[in-house]
């Protein structure tokens, strides 16, 4: 039976054009690197799985075939497995071909007489190594931390060498399956692509629905499978969810730990600013693993004797009899150590060049897990936390303040990262350091 039967055999469905090319590579032993990119829901977990039931039940190639996907968190498997498992359930002709010991070895894979391994593999490092295969499938790759992914490619052994990655473009702008989608062929993929909008189990009544009410980056990912420019990718996801309504925090939130309780810890971060930039203050409360932001100022144009009172007042505001708030401020420039420490405030400076790769996938990962509130009176830094990316050169001081004011160093801070600079006053009664 060709392919494009075998499909409708398992499924009881008709292929599209566009699934009937790639179940043909999926099969073909020529192609090497496979790259499928596709809207939600367009039948790509399930091309898969029918590609392996025919390298199982038709080519009977003794070969070993990974999966590697994130677990439903439901059926404690994985998608792609559920599908075979699915067809194995509606054609009880292939069992007998099967040595499917149990329910316990058949959660995770199965073997067949003709010597066809399947295992299925939760997406852990640890769980993926040290299995060798001839064709890994990694499925909603987008889902996959990259260490896995290339985990699950160094898998593969021997001469078929097959790596097929299958997702909907993820969100993340770094992510690897994002970076092989901008040059497929140059990374050696064969892409298959297609959207929503091409198949027809997809009404027009829905997609016109998810057209209304989908961001236009949402409609280009999860509908049409297209990979977001440069310039349509966010840093940070979930920003727009991360937002509250209350516009004060403090007087506002009532079903949330009130500021002052002992769980809580107020951090605050200066990032100093040369003009035409500003010298931003972040105030965040940390609760557990949970951020919110509480104040936000800038200052621009002004001298330190008039700013540093302001923001010394500031800073005093959140002292507490059991714990002041701990302060970061950018370490450079130097000029203006000092100048807190003499309005009775403890700073630690935070070399910036050191610190900042950290810091930022800190703030990513806190955005990512949602563990961010920003009152939506803080216009500013909710517009810079969406325009920003990794090369941007201006206009992310309030992110800078952001990622500092929850940042959590891995290791110390070191003495030459931070330190209580005193100010001198030198001959003509400014400041010198
Ligand atoms: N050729 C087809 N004809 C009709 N329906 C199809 C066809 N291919 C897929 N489908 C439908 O699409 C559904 C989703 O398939 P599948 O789970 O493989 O999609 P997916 O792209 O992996 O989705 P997700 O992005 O959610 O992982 C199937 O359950 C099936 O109902
Ligand atoms: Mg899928």
């Amino acid at each position: 039976m060709n392919i494009t039967d075998f499909f409708t055999y398992c499924t009881g469905l008709t292929a599209t054009l566009d699934q009937i090319h790639l179940l043909n590579s999926l099969i073909d032993s020529k192609s090497k690197y496979i790259l499928i990119c596709a809207g939600r829901q367009t039948g790509k977990t399930l091309c898969c799985a029918v590609a392996i039931m025919y390298f199982c039940f038709e080519l009977k190639r003794p070969i070993k075939i990974l999966l590697v996907a994130v677990d439903d968190q439901k059926s404690g498997e994985a998608p792609i497995y559920s599908k075979i498992k699915e067809i194995f359930k509606n054609h009880p002709e292939f069992r007998p071909e099967a040595i499917i010991e149990g329910d316990v070895l058949y959660k995770r894979g199965f073997e067949t007489k003709s010597g066809v391994y399947v295992y299925a593999k939760n997406a852990i490092e640890s769980k993926v190594r040290g299995t060798s295969a001839d064709v890994v499938f990694c499925d909603e790759a987008g889902l996959l931390k990259p260490e896995v992914i290339m985990s699950a490619y160094d898998c593969l052994s021997g001469e078929t060498a097959k790596f097929i990655v299958l997702s909907t473009p993820p969100k993340l702008s770094t992510h690897i399956f994002n970076k092989w989608l901008e040059n497929p062929e140059k990374e050696g993929f064969e892409v298959y692509h297609w959207s929503e909008e091409t198949t027809n189990w997809h009404s027009s009544t829905e997609l016109a629905f998810k057209l209304n009410n989908y961001s236009s980056q949402r409609y280009k990912t999860e509908v049409q499978g297209l990979g977001l420019l440069k310039a349509e990718r966010t840093y940070f996801l979930n920003v727009d969810d991360c937002v509250e309504e209350t516009a004060t925090v403090l007087e506002e939130s009532t079903n949330v730990v009130q500021v002052g309780t002992d769980r809580s810890h107020i951090w605050i971060s200066i990032d100093w600013g040369i003009s035409p930039c500003p010298t931003v203050i972040g105030v965040v409360e940390k609760l557990g693993s949970r951020f919110r932001v509480l104040e936000y100022q800038e200052y621009l144009m002004e001298l330190p004797e008039e700013f540093i009172p302001k923001l010394a007042a500031i800073i005093h505001k959140y002292d507490r009899i059991e714990e002041k708030p701990r302060v970061y401020a950018d370490s450079k420039p130097i000029k203006f150590r000092g100048w807190l420490e003499h309005q009775r405030v403890t700073v630690d400076y935070v070399d910036m060049l050191q610190h900042k790769e950290f810091m930022y996938a800190q703030l990513q990962d806190i955005f990512k897990t949602n563990h961010i509130r920003i009152p939506d009176s803080f216009k500013n830094l909710i517009l810079e936390l969406k325009k920003y990316h990794p090369h941007k050169r201006t206009g992310d001081d309030w992110v800078d303040a952001l990622a500092m004011a929850c940042y959590q160093p891995q290791t110390p801070l070191g003495k030459h990262q931070y330190g209580r600079a005193v100010a001198i006053p030198n001959a003509i009664g400014s400041w010198s350091y």
